[in-house]
């Protein structure tokens, strides 16, 4: 079992190519959230798989977010309220980012995006009043063929302490 592989190769993908992706590994992209962890299990989850050139249009108004247009997929994380208020943030989040992981893995691209907003992707997806957008997922193959690792971070000593925050 090799997770650090599809992990260590991610990186924020902003330009696709007009390929569509596969049925068979949309779905293993989605099973990946299907089956996320969530604080008691509630699963307090949908998600929204948006095809339609209009409609990611109306997704895609966002100042960060112009090229959602452009992607052939992007999925919305909603997180229900009601069912989970404290957790619905952290859960979608955790079952998003699972996606992501399975999205490199079938060397497809990927792109958080929070820049959005709420009422508009609400009344684009006709999301009930009960849920929030936590954010959404652009996918699809990296126009130039590849993904190219550039990851700036901080080092491991500055984010990394043992026993106590010092
Ligand atoms: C919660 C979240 C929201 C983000 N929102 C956007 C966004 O709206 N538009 C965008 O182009 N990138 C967005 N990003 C991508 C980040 O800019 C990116 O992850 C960061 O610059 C590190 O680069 P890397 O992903 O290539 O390693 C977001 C990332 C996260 C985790």
């Amino acid at each position: 079992m090799d997770s650090i592989d599809p992990i260590s190769k991610r990186i924020s993908v902003r330009e696709y190519d007009s390929r569509e992706i596969p049925e068979e590994a949309l779905k293993r992209i989605l099973e990946a959230g299907r089956i996320a962890p969530s604080a008691m299990n509630y699963q307090p989850w949908k998600f929204v798989v948006v095809h339609d050139p209009s409609r990611r249009k109306a997704l895609s108004h966002g100042r960060y977010a112009k090229f959602l247009t452009e992607c052939p997929v992007v999925i919305v994380g909603c997180g229900n309220k009601k069912r989970s208020p404290e957790w619905y943030t952290v859960d979608v989040t955790i079952a998003l980012q699972n996606m992501v992981t399975q999205a490199t893995a079938e060397g497809l691209g990927s792109c958080w995006i929070g820049s959005f907003d709420e009422d508009a992707v609400k009344a684009a997806i006709k999301a009930p009043e009960d849920h929030a957008i936590v954010a959404m997922l652009a996918i699809g193959y990296p126009k130039d063929g590849k993904l190219k690792i550039a990851h700036k971070r901080k080092s491991f000593d500055e984010i990394v302490s043992f026993e106590d925050f010092s």
